[in-house]
């Protein structure tokens, strides 16, 4: 049994403490929460010891789950890195490039497993559709959600636009050339909402809107390339694909177009989604990385090059805001 401990039991935490329970191989040893009446909810519900000591906990554990407010991140890794054990922890990976670029020396020193919660990652609508041949040459994104206090101690980039930053660096395998952005605090110290455009080397650009005030959710990626419109819908855990018909494309519906260049034959596609629980899913991962010594799919690594495109877009807008 791979024994688990979670540091920090809030929103998320919680939902952790959930998938930890149903994933085979996974002994809860135990959480420590600073907050006494969520620690005292958390014993109640779940049946699991409270630590009142994080180096106590981290001691009686493999590995450790870090669901704690981001600007405790990085004491928190850096602690358990140090007693060669494993984590998991939460997006993103710390509060400051100086932080993330910290932990990923002492994860290199050390060997140990880490990957970031950056869980988009395993949502099924992207998972319907990442092995697909993705080149992107222009990527649409919008992220919008209605307002809610919780996580607004950091701008929405760091709170929202990172997942998709996260998921677009993983498709487009070129490096970052120019970034524009403006963005603007309407609730909020730090921006509220956003628009950013990303242009990589290999000509391919990503135009991407977050906001947390809008009226209406929605959580949608579209990407355009030579052949084919791919369109991943986060929200309602859809995919859907357009292409140019070829020989191997028998079985899908088809309809003809006139082009200055002919007739062309495009194909529907409406990817198969997994029925998957994103969340268990990274789970699931992060303890098979473990046990069968691979790397784990978000590694700091990833978690590092999210930040880094994230603050390159704050110093943009002119809000590069560290909590302490
Ligand atoms: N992946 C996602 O989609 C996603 C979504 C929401 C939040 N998050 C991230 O998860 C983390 C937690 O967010 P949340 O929404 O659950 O916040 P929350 O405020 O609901 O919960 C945080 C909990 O951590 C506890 N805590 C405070 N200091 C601590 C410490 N030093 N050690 C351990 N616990 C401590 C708090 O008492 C609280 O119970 C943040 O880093 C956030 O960015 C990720």
């Amino acid at each position: 049994m791979l024994k688990i401990g979670v540091l920090g039991t809030g929103h998320l935490g919680k939902f952790h403490l959930n998938n930890w329970k149903e994933i085979p191989g996974i002994d809860i040893v135990g959480f420590y929460d600073p907050d006494d009446n969520i620690a005292k909810e958390v014993s109640d519900t779940y049946q699991i010891l409270r630590f009142s000591d994080t180096l106590a906990l981290m001691e009686s554990c493999d590995a450790l789950d870090i669901v704690a407010p981001t600007n405790h991140h990085f004491e928190l890794c850096e602690q358990a890195i140090k007693r060669g054990k494993h984590v998991f922890v939460e997006k993103p990976l710390a509060n400051t490039m100086q932080e993330a670029e910290q932990l990923v020396k002492l994860v290199n020193e050390s060997g140990i497993k880490l990957q970031v919660g950056h869980v988009e990652r395993f949502n099924p609508a992207y998972l319907s559709v990442k092995d697909m041949h993705l080149n992107p040459m222009f990527i649409e994104v919008h992220r919008l959600a209605q307002f809610n206090p919780r996580g607004t101690e950091v701008s929405v980039i760091l709170d929202l636009m990172i997942h998709d930053i996260d998921i677009i660096l993983s498709i487009v395998k070129s490096d970052v050339k120019n970034i524009s952005a403006s963005g603007v605090g309407v609730l909020t110290d730090t921006p509220d909402i956003a628009n950013v455009r990303i242009e990589f080397h290999n000509g391919c650009v990503a135009n991407l809107t977050s906001s947390r005030i809008s009226m209406k959710k929605m959580r949608k990626m579209r990407l355009f390339q030579k052949d084919a419109y791919i369109g991943i819908d986060f929200l309602n855990k859809k995919s859907e694909v357009f292409k140019l018909k070829d020989s191997s494309d028998n079985n899908m519906f088809a309809f003809d177009i006139e082009t200055p260049h002919g007739k062309k034959t495009v194909a529907i596609a409406n990817p198969i989604v997994p029925e998957v629980n994103a969340i268990r899913k990274e789970l699931e991962e992060f303890r098979n990385a473990i046990l069968n010594n691979t790397k784990t799919v978000v590694s700091e690594i990833d978690g590092l090059m999210a930040m880094d495109v994230a603050h390159q877009i704050l110093h943009k807008i002119g809000n590069l805001i560290i909590t302490t």
